[in-house]
Order: C-alpha cells, then structure tokens, then sequence
C-alpha cells in the first residue's frame, strides 16, 4: 500500500470525528487522569526468518507490528486477542525479555528500550511478569522457599525480619501456607503453583506486573479464585497490571480498560464499559458474540451471534490495508487499499476502522462491499442490523458448521517459542549457574502426572492436603530424577541469558 494513498484517506476520511490526540489523555473515562506508568510508542517486533548457508533473512515474522498505548498507575489493563496475535511478544517486549524491533517503551517517564541487561537489572524489581504456564516457569528442583527468595537474592535486598519470614508472608498473601517453605513444585496443584508465581512476581514489590495468559493452563473452576486472588492484591499493594488473555471472559471483570490485538497490531482500545456496550472494531465485535453473556437483563439483547470463517492470515505476510479485511462482513475497497489507524473516535475509545460499529463512518463514501466480505461470515444474526450486516447475513450459510472465534482460540496451541522464554524469564541466569548440573530425566513429566491428580482433586485450594500427601508419595523417586532435568532447564537459561 502506497503511503501517499494512506495519509490522503485518513485525512479525507477522518477529521471531524476523531478527537485531538492532546485531548486523549483527558477524556478516557476511571483511569484517565492517572498517572502515566508506561507509555509505549510504535512498538515493533519482527522475528526474522533465515535461509541458506549464509542465514540471509528472507522474511520476518511481524508479531508485533506497530502498537501504542499507555497503563496508568493502579490500573489495569486487559490485552485480548486471538491466539498468535502477538500477545506474548508483546508482553515480553514491554519487560524488556525480548528486544523490540523498533518504537519505544517509557517505564515512569524512562526510555527503558535499549537499556543493556546491566541497566535493566534494578528496574526488574518494578517490572514483573505472571507467566502462563504454572508446569513450566517453575523449577522442580528448587524449593518452593527458595523460588520466592530468589528475587531477594537476585537483587540483594534484605527484607526486615529475613528472608524467611517475608517469603512465609507472602505465601500466606497468596492463599498458601507458610508451612509450604520447604516443599516442591510438583507437590502443588496447578492453581497453586500459579500462586507460587504470584508470589515470587510480588516479593519485590513491583509497579507494574504483566501477566500472560495467568489462568489458561488452570482449570476453570480453579481460574476465576485466581484472577479474584489477583483483583485482592491490587486493590491490597495497588499494583498496576497489564493481563494477557485470549478469551475476554477472563479480563472482562479485572479490567479498566481492554485493548483488542489483530495481527500484531492494536485494534481498539477502550475502557471496560464502553468496550462492552458498545464495541466499535468488527472483530472486538465478533470477539464479543462469541463469550456467554452472564448478565440475565443483557441477555435478550444478545441475540446475535457472529461467527468469523477461516484462520488468522500468517504474521509473516499481512493483509494489505487493514488486516482484518479477510475476514471482515463489513470490508470495502478503503480495507483492502488503505491502514485505518488508531483514532479516538469516542472519548475513551480508540478504533482502527473505516466503518466503525457504533459511530459515524469514517469512509462512507466507500460502500461497495468486497466480494470477501460477503463470505467473510458464516452467520450473523443482528438485533439491529445496519445495511451492510443484513446483506452479510443473507449471504449466511449452515449455522452449526461455524465455529466462534473466541472458542478456535482457546483451542489453538501456544507457540514453542513462548515455553522458552517463559522458562527464561521464570528464574534468573545467575543464579541458575551457581547450580550443580545433573543428568536429564522425565521429573517433570511424572511431576506433572502427579499434579494432573492433585489438580482435578484440588478444585479448592485449601481441599489440597490430600493431594499433597499423595503427591508427597511420588517424591522420592521425583526428586532424584528432578535434579537431573532442572540442570537441563538451568542450562538453558544460562545460555539464553
Ligand atoms: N521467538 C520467535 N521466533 C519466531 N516467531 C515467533 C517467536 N515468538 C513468537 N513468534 C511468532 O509471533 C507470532 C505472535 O506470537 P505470540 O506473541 O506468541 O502470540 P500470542 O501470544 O498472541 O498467541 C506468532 O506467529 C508466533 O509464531
Ligand atoms: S470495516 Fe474495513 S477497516 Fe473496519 S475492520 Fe472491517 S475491513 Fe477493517
Ligand atoms: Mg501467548
């Protein structure tokens, strides 16, 4: 797409509805006249795929493609999407776990983009991260003591009253017991290891957590004790938050404002409640029609269901135009040719489209539908449908042959590369090198068998004791076979780091 062609449609197209990037900051509704805690502007990263002897890059997958947005003290701020939308990326990126490609990242008015790891170092201490997968980003031979103690140690900071003392506090922050101290990870169930990572992300007390994906792996009634778990500790420590989450059942309850992801790029971004009652992206749309309404007085009114056909184009070669425009029922000429870009286009809420829901058409001079647009949808069924949403439905096909979106992404598997990095970012390098190396086994796997059980039994947290005596069983031969795979996963960092 040619840029010439890009600045002349947005400038056509948009003037009068978007409101003053000056006044953003003031009109966002709840948080917007917080303080700014982070600021990220033009955020990219794009992983470059090599080929041949001479490893020459070829391609570059575009993960994260041009994001700006802000988090404010004490807020927090719920990150959606479908999976491999660059979420993820996205989240590593802004704690500094990855370099970014371009763009910039401000930590309490500090350009942190470029900081060496050196630099970095006294700014983990502010700046945490909950990773997804409670099997994982623990380390099985470490105790559970000495997992919380690491970021002590790691910083040199001596709580008043020892160590000790501080990390049995904080075990009894998160809903564990201090009698925890010196048992393992594979002792634990899913929903309780993940309470051993909220502590540990806690122990410093940090200014902003980020979370990725916190309750995915965890089952579902074990999923809203721990996102309630994280609502309590924000209000009690009043941490700001960023929460990844493919499904938006999860941050809906826990977020100020949500920031909807396409693509590698920010869709809209607004606060909770307009969000919710009036989403203005088509895809925060179909996004929406697919999560249940819990609301018993909403619930006639939601009557509609849209349903998006087909897979998430490839990171690698997006779309022209605006991204979503093979898959959008609404798409036009403007998509295909012309970026949308990111205008407030009510107060509090920034859209990237050219035919908005619930607001004036940015383009409507342009309403020749694509003829992809028309197969775009399997099936929409609007209360009130605007013009271009009845010709899409009309062209609906076979309701039970669709599949929501929200659900297809819950489905879909995380990438490989996301194991890795969480490990990474899960334990610290250095003191992963002063350990002991050992074999290799299948520790984690039994460990994780082990826990599988104590999972499903530990529905409640606190109903836990029995899966422990019986995970505790398991031990012995766990332990031996522990050590050996930690060694494995300790080298690992060592490298990576
Ligand atoms: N280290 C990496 N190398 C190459 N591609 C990657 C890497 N990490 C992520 N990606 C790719 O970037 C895209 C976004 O991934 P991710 O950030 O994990 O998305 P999400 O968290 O939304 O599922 C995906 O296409 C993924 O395959
Ligand atoms: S209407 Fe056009 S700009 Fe808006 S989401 Fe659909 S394809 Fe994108
Ligand atoms: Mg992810």
């Amino acid at each position: 797409m040619s840029e010439t062609k890009k600045t002349d449609a947005a400038d056509a197209v948009v003037p009068q509805q978007a409101v003053a990037p000056e006044d953003r900051a003031d009109s966002a509704k709840g948080s917007g006249d917080r303080e700014v805690l982070l600021r990220v502007q033009g955020l990219k990263k794009h992983f470059p795929i090599r080929k041949g002897v001479l490893q020459r890059q070829v391609a570059a997958v575009k993960a994260v493609d041009g994001i700006d947005f802000e988090v404010r003290k004490g807020e927090t701020l719920g990150v959606v999407g479908e999976s491999g939308c660059g979420k993820s990326t996205m989240g590593r990126v802004i704690t500094r776990l990855q370099d970014p490609t371009g763009g910039t990242i401000e930590f309490e008015g500090q350009d942190i983009t470029s900081l060496s790891v050196g630099k970095m170092r006294p700014l983990r201490r502010d700046i945490q991260m909950i990773f997804q997968d409670p099997y994982g980003s623990l380390n099985p031979r470490h105790t559970i003591g000495s997992i919380v103690s690491a970021p002590f140690r790691l910083q040199g900071v001596a709580p008043e009253g020892g160590v000790k003392k501080e990390v049995q506090r904080l075990l009894e922050l998160v809903g564990l017991s201090p009698e925890h101290y010196n048992r393992y990870p594979h002792e634990f169930s899913g929903g309780q290891r993940q309470r051993i990572g909220i502590a540990r992300a806690l122990a410093l007390k940090p200014k902003l957590v980020v979370a990725d994906e916190p309750v995915s792996a965890l089952d579902v009634s074990i999923q809203a004790q721990v996102v309630n778990l994280m609502d309590d500790l924000q209000s009690e420590l009043g941490l700001t938050y960023v929460i990844i989450a493919h499904d938006l059942s999860v941050v809906r309850h826990v977020s100020d404002r949500i920031a909807v992801m396409y693509l590698g790029k920010i869709v809209e971004l607004a606060d909770r409640t307009s969000l919710y009652e009036a989403p203005m992206h088509p895809y925060t749309k179909a996004l929406m029609s697919a999560v249940p309404v819990p609301d018993p007085k909403r619930r006639g009114a939601k009557s509609e269901r849209i349903l998006l056909k087909g897979d998430v184009p490839s990171p690698i070669a997006p779309p022209s135009g605006c991204r979503f425009h093979t898959r959008c029922w609404k798409a036009t000429e403007i998509c295909k040719t012309t970026e949308p870009p990111l205008l407030e286009l009510k107060p509090g809420q920034q859209v990237a489209c050219h035919h908005p829901e619930n607001a004036a058409d940015q383009a409507p001079q342009d309403t020749v539908l694509l003829s992809a647009a028309r197969e775009a949808v399997e099936l929409v069924i609007p209360a009130q449908s605007s013009p271009q949403e009845s010709e899409a439905s009309k062209e609906a096909s076979e309701p039970e042959a669709a599949e929501p979106v929200v659900a297809k992404a819950a489905a879909e598997e995380e990438a490989p590369a996301e194991a890795e990095a969480e490990a990474e970012g899960a334990d610290d390098a250095a003191e992963a090198e002063t350990e002991a190396e050992e074999g290799d086994a299948s520790a984690e796997t039994e460990a994780h068998e082990a826990e599988a059980s104590a999972d499903a039994e530990a529905a409640e947290v606190d109903a836990s004791v029995e899966a422990e005596t019986e995970a505790a069983e398991v031990d012995a031969s766990v332990e031996a076979e522990a050590k050996s795979d930690a060694a494995e996963a300790d080298r690992q960092e060592s490298t990576d780091k």
